[in-house]
């Protein structure tokens, strides 16, 4: 198990409060990694931070600005010394405040440009401030592992029928900005990848499927029946993916993006 271990390294979170991130954390610190749980919320992470199990901190980040980035890089640095895994994993979802709304406002015909410029800040331009802020270090000292959170609907076109209704309406589209970020994410992490080949930095993909929180119960029966598996992933589903990632298990991998989806995009 030694391959998988992350005694001694230093791991940063970002989006580390959300349904994935705060497992992306506990994978990690349970690996053995000291974890930056990173999210805009920083006493929030700073009580998150004490659940897990490695010496570990919270801290107040917002991706998409680099004096930020650099404030949490330099209190890392001050503390551990070193970076040596980073999971950008932040992202916008969109949610539409008023639901009667939301059918209207995520239809692509409509869909605004402050929610498409939104998520293009969050999803895209966060990944690449973080991997140029942070990852310089790791390029810095030779080593490191960036793990960039990509989707399924990145690779695959989103089936815009899995949210209609037994009735026949639709209440949601799923919007044209998640799948054009999370595509360039899969994208950057090829540049990335090849351009930090040779200082010792591997950057790769991890592209989640579609987890079960307590969406309406037509969407989860019809997303499981497209899903070979049979089933919606469970937030803890990815832990041994990233750990992977992480950790020297994957030393011969960088610019690879490892699709953990139930088999959503096999057919
Ligand atoms: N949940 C899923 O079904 C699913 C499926 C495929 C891929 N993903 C991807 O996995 C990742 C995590 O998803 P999740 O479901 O945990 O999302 P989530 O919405 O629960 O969490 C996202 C987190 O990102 C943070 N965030 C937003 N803007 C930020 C900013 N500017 N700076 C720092 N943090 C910011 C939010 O505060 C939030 O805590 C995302 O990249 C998402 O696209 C999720």
């Amino acid at each position: 198990m030694e391959l998988f271990s992350l005694k001694n390294k230093t791991a940063i979170v970002t989006g580390a409060l959300g349904l994935l991130g705060k497992e992306h954390c506990k994978a990690l610190s349970e690996a053995g990694a000291n974890v930056i749980a990173a999210d805009i919320n920083e006493l929030e992470c700073a009580d998150f931070a004490k659940t897990l199990q490695t010496e570990s901190m919270g801290s107040g980040l917002d991706v998409t600005n680099p004096d930020s980035i650099k404030k949490l890089r330099d209190k890392v640095l001050q503390k551990f010394g070193h970076i040596d895994v980073l999971v950008n994993n932040a992202a916008i979802n969109d949610m539409f405040e008023n639901p009667k709304a939301a059918a209207e406002q995520s239809k692509f015909e409509n869909y605004p440009l402050e929610l498409w410029q939104k998520s293009v800040d969050v999803n895209l331009t966060g990944v690449f401030l973080c991997s140029q802020i942070i990852g310089t270090e790791m390029a810095k000292q030779k080593s490191g592992s960036i793990i960039n959170i990509a989707s399924t609907y990145g690779i695959t076109a989103p089936d815009q029928s899995l949210y209609i209704k037994k009735d026949g309406s639709q209440s949601f589209y799923k919007p044209p900005a998640y799948s054009a970020t999370k595509g360039a994410v899969i994208m950057f992490t090829k540049y990335l990848a090849a351009y930090w080949g040779k200082a010792g930095v591997r950057v790769n993909t991890l592209t989640p499927g579609g987890v079960e929180n307590s969406q309406d119960e037509f969407f989860i029966e019809k997303y499981s029946a497209k899903t070979p598996l049979g089933k919606m992933a469970k937030p803890t589903d990815y832990k041994g993916a990233l750990i992977f990632l992480a950790s020297n298990a994957s030393s011969y991998m960088t610019g690879a993006n490892l699709i953990v989806d139930g088999g959503w995009t096999a057919w």
